[in-house]
């Protein structure tokens, strides 16, 4: 798979152990940054990570930083990504299964090296449910674009999805 990858200074280490597990595993990594271990502001990373995935050219973000939290938050603000940060094996399947996570958001300072390398693996392998779930997806696209969720309707089931 095609994934785009990046972190902070808190997770630059964390992050070259995921490019090497991720590329081991046959996955096509694309390391946005950041390149060295200086102190660098998260946001940047988040973006170009979330614009390749919205633009195609990822299929896949992961993002690590600290907490995972302000990558979170920051990759959300772009149109098309569900950025999810899991701190448990449970959240990664439930995001991907329930909620078609597009981006995983990692905590360097909060996990181990195991548990990232895993959630990692799980976010990468794990499907969306579809089903009564694609509505519910369907409006989180909705309200990224100003709408009110309770106002979908079929029709915007047909349109392309985000
Ligand atoms: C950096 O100290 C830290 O704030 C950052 O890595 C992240 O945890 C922010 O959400």
């Amino acid at each position: 798979m095609k994934i785009a990858i990046g972190s902070d200074h808190a997770a630059f280490d964390a992050k070259a152990d995921l490019v090497s597990h991720l590329r081991g595993a046959g996955h096509e990594v694309s390391d946005l940054g950041t390149m060295t271990a200086e102190r660098c502001d998260y946001p940047d990373f988040a973006w170009k990570v979330a614009r390749a995935v919205a633009d195609g050219a990822a299929e896949r973000g992961i993002l690590v930083c600290g907490t995972g939290l302000g990558m979170a938050m920051t990759a959300n603000k772009l149109e098309g990504i569900r950025a999810a940060p899991c701190e448990s094996a449970e959240a990664v399947e439930m995001t991907r299964g329930h909620n078609d996570a597009n981006v995983l958001c990692l905590g360097a300072r909060l996990l181990t090296t195991e548990q990232l390398r895993s959630f990692a693996d799980l976010f990468l392998t794990t499907p969306f449910d579809g089903g009564r779930h694609a509505p519910r997806v369907a409006k989180i696209g909705l309200a990224g674009e100003g709408r009110d969720p309770a106002t979908w309707t079929p029709e915007d089931a047909t349109a392309p999805a985000r």
